[in-house]
């Protein structure tokens, strides 16, 4: 099976990502039992849709989508050659970019619906042809998108928490009480996907003990933030977490400010990716929203990239906010397009969370004080049940 997509609309305020509507494409002739079939699909704007819709429809407006079966028109000669092709379906992004904002759904859930509709089409269901016929054609299309929905195990956005402040609030006592391990442990049972802490060269929070104890303990995923220092690379190349965050760190900071400096120190970086690979330790960069920290992140072997959340996090204004967010998503999108996977965080919360959640391009949330803030107050099981549950719920349809 092979999904040629090609994008032509070209206009930079409205995104699509390519490789998530290709790889949701494929899952959907895999469920239609098409998977030895090929498939064109066709990204335009208005201008161009309405050339084709007056063309071949007689309609001289925009429509959302096309479909053009490869068996209509098609030189007969041609069944004989050993492909097996569905046809193209084209999309106006600009129209699918407005029924997405008319009925609040994101530009990818429309593309999404899009794509199943005209596929339907493709294999010969038409609404325009009686009523009974449009029924079953919409039942199909609820039957597919719940199909996509649930077998979105694998790329639906996880939430991983960072316990690190368990430990800040033991070491302000200096004694045993709050345990990390305890802590991560809830964490899991309700419903983390990973457990992150941040073994920083001051020991201010998290000790070598939680580490070594989280290894052996946690049943998820250890995610180990640190700094490319060689006393901590050590310890990592020891404890072997599941993967580590490299982070820029500075000694009088009260969290991590800024993301790595990737293109500044790209030999040093890479020179610990290397010893994290000999090791299957897989290694994230914690960067800015930026195109240059992404393309030095893929040069030198960066397996994932988290994108730092803290400016739009930070945002005072809905206009700063709705900035930040589009770099975010910018960003997300050009490293998953480089086949980089992709994480975010810093500075998420119960308000801001959501919306970072539903970018079909993010793989993993980092979170931790928000929700071991409110676990003060309510209960860290119920903290955690009710942030999984934005992440979970989070828009991005499919
Ligand atoms: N990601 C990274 C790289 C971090 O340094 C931190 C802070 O430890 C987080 C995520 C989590 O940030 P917050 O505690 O603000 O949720």
């Amino acid at each position: 099976m092979s999904v040629f997509l090609t994008d032509k609309y070209g206009k930079k305020a409205v995104r699509i990502c390519s490789r998530s509507i290709t790889a949701i494409a494929e899952r959907l002739l895999r469920f239609l039992d098409k998977a030895d079939h090929d498939l064109s699909i066709l990204f335009i704007d208005d201008a161009e849709m309405i050339r084709l819709n007056s063309r071949y429809r007689n309609q001289n407006t925009p429509t959302n989508v096309l479909s053009f079966p490869f068996s209509e028109g098609a030189d007969t000669t041609l069944f004989s050659l050993p492909v097996k092709e569905l046809g193209d379906i084209i999309i106006s992004v600009d129209t699918a970019a407005r029924e997405a904002k008319e009925s609040d759904q994101s530009l990818h859930a429309r593309i999404t619906w899009l794509l199943v509709h005209g596929l339907l089409h493709l294999l010969g269901y038409d609404h325009e042809h009686s009523e009974a016929e449009a029924a079953i054609m919409s039942n199909k299309e609820n039957e597919l998108i719940l199909r996509l929905q649930k077998d979105r195990s694998t790329t639906m956005t996880h939430l991983a928490i960072n316990v690190d402040h368990i430990a800040t609030i033991r070491q302000a006592r200096g004694i045993t009480e709050p345990d990390p391990v305890t802590a991560a442990a809830i964490c899991e049972l309700a419903g983390a996907e990973g457990i992150v802490v941040h073994l920083r060269e001051d020991r201010r929070h998290i000790q070598d003990r939680d580490v070594r104890l989280l290894r052996q303990t946690i049943k998820t995923k250890l995610n180990l933030e640190m700094g490319a220092a060689r006393e901590i690379i050590d310890i990592a190349l020891d404890i072997k977490p599941d993967m580590v965050t490299l982070v820029p760190e500075k000694r009088q900071e009260l969290t991590t400010e800024g993301g790595l400096n990737v293109t500044g120190q790209k030999k040093k970086l890479a020179q610990t990716i290397e010893q994290m690979s000999k090791a299957d330790i897989p290694v994230s960069l914690f960067i800015d929203p930026e195109p240059k920290q992404i393309k030095a992140s893929r040069e030198i072997g960066a397996t994932f990239v988290e994108i730092h959340t803290g400016r739009y996090c930070d945002s005072k204004s809905e206009k700063d906010c709705d900035r930040e967010f589009d770099l975010i998503a910018a960003a997300a999108e050009q490293a998953f397009e480089m086949g980089l996977r992709v994480n975010a965080g810093h500075g998420l919360d119960y308000r801001t969370t959501s919306r970072i959640a539903a970018l079909a391009t993010i793989e993993e949330l980092s979170i931790g004080h928000a929700i071991i803030a409110r676990a003060v107050i309510v209960g860290l099981e119920k903290a955690v049940r009710e942030m999984f549950n934005i992440v979970r719920t989070a828009g991005h349809g499919i």
